[in-house]
């Protein structure tokens, strides 16, 4: 009910509490409770009843506080080694320093765009995705979250082919704003908000084959494609690697029947998957590349599409206005991916996910092994590993034993049965055998109950 001095009141004690470093037993009882009560109220019940940070800790529903590298804490202490890693958004981990500064020192000077002037930290980023991506691409639109790329890179394929139809992969995800909705692979979000763009053909993803005949009908029946959109690995699926040479044989099918491939690199960009880019473990230039979570370097959201100059043309001319936002790659989300890439080369990223990602796969089948009667396979590369369950009860279980053991795994109860094991690249060796451990032991546990 409308409120505006209540409104007043409320608001102080956030800020109060905004400005606080830590929080006395009593506070943080008191966030507690009035985080759930908001959530019910205000924000999503379903939340509550479907996870396993309020579900399992009886009256304890744990409420986020900080986090640091590798490890997240409750406002009560609590800790966690953060294997889900915001699903890709941190592989920098919890407030990298680097990135902080980065951002603090521009929130200091200009926070916001003025929208006339030209802003030289769009410009820098702009040049520095054009160093970094595959091939030539060269010009980028820049916007905060994943779905926004991919819609921008529906736009910018329509422009340029003037096609309008898309080939997308089952099981594969791209967001959910109604454009990028559209693209998925699973029923389970699309079937309650039908119709939605119409003209989309689903192939198996991993099969260049289904693809060809895809296109090959296509071109027999003068149906219009514009463009192929796959994730270079599936992540939402459950970390899903294709056959070494399926992306080389799309992209050859691609050029060969003049449309667009289109990689989504939302979750494999920015060395998740121990290379730069997914793309770059087979050596595949995507027409229009898409990229957003760690972008940001687990600081601000930011995310961006771009395509090589020609492709881009219909952006910029005749109205170059065709495609904007008012806040997305604000001077603050460019100060934070700038840092995030620089942070990401000097370190070499992806090198540290690939040898990182060998030693945790490597020990995940070797404990699936001895648990048959619980795992179905463990899948992935670097540090974007998939466990598969024989069934999302098995899932459930796995997820919740750890969360209770101090390790933070994705997992709810409507879709358990693949559980992303996704941390930020920097954690420790001694993190990783850490929760290899716990795993272990919640896996004793849950056979003993069988
Ligand atoms: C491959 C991929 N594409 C797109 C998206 C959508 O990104 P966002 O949640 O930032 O809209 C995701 C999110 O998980 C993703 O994994």
């Amino acid at each position: 009910m409308r409120s505006l001095a209540e409104a007043k009141t409320v608001a102080n004690r956030w800020i109060d509490i905004i400005h606080k470093d830590s929080l006395s037993a009593e506070e943080a009882d008191a966030v507690m409770r009035e985080t759930v009560e908001n959530f019910a109220n205000h924000f999503n019940r379903g939340f509550l009843e479907f996870r396993k940070s309020v579900e399992n800790s009886g009256e304890k529903a744990a409420v986020e506080w900080t986090g640091k590298g590798a490890i997240v804490r409750d406002t009560t202490g609590r800790e966690w080694i953060d294997c889900l890693g915001g699903y890709g958004l941190l592989n920098l981990g919890w407030s990298h320093p680097q990135v902080v500064d980065a951002v603090r020192a521009q929130l200091g000077r200009s926070p916001m765009p003025s929208q006339e002037l030209l802003d030289p930290l769009r410009g820098a980023l702009a040049r520095l995705l054009a160093l970094i991506t595959p091939g030539d691409i060269q010009y980028f639109f820049l916007a905060a979250s994943g779905t926004e790329a991919i819609e921008g890179a529906l736009k910018v394929a329509k422009l340029y082919t003037g096609k309008s139809g898309f080939i997308s992969a089952t099981r594969g995800f791209h967001g959910k704003t109604l454009g990028s909705l559209s693209l998925m692979g699973k029923s389970d979000y699309r079937q309650r908000v039908m119709p939605l763009y119409p003209n989309i053909q689903w192939v198996p993803f991993g099969d260049a084959a289904a693809i060809q005949q895809r296109l090959e009908i296509a071109a027999l029946v003068g149906q219009d494609i514009a463009a192929v959109v796959l994730e270079p690995i599936q992540g939402e699926a459950g970390a899903i690697v294709p056959p070494d040479d399926y992306l080389p044989r799309v992209r050859e099918l691609c050029t060969q029947h003049g449309v667009l491939l289109i990689a989504d690199e939302v979750q494999t960009g920015m060395g998740r998957t121990g290379k730069l880019f997914g793309v770059d473990h087979w050596g595949v230039e995507p027409d229009i590349i898409c990229m957003a979570k760690s972008l940001g370097g687990g600081v601000m959201p930011v995310s961006a599409f771009g395509a090589r100059p020609e492709i881009w043309e219909g952006m910029m001319s005749p109205n170059p206005f065709m495609h904007t936002t008012t806040t997305g790659g604000n001077p603050l989300a460019c100060a934070a991916a700038i840092a995030a890439i620089k942070v990401t080369l000097e370190d070499d990223i992806p090198a540290m996910a690939a040898d990182k990602g060998n030693y945790f796969i490597g020990r995940l089948q070797e404990l699936a092994e001895g648990y048959p009667m619980i795992y179905e396979k463990i899948t992935g590369r670097g540090l974007l590993i998939g466990q598969h369950f024989h069934n999302g009860d098995l899932g459930y279980q796995v997820a919740a034993g750890l969360f209770k053991r101090g390790v933070l795994v994705a997992g709810t109860l409507t879709n358990s049965k693949t559980i992303r094991i996704e941390p930020p690249i920097y954690i420790e060796p001694a993190q990783m055998d850490a929760v290899l451990d716990r795993l272990d032991d919640t896996l004793k546990e849950i056979k003993a109950g069988l």
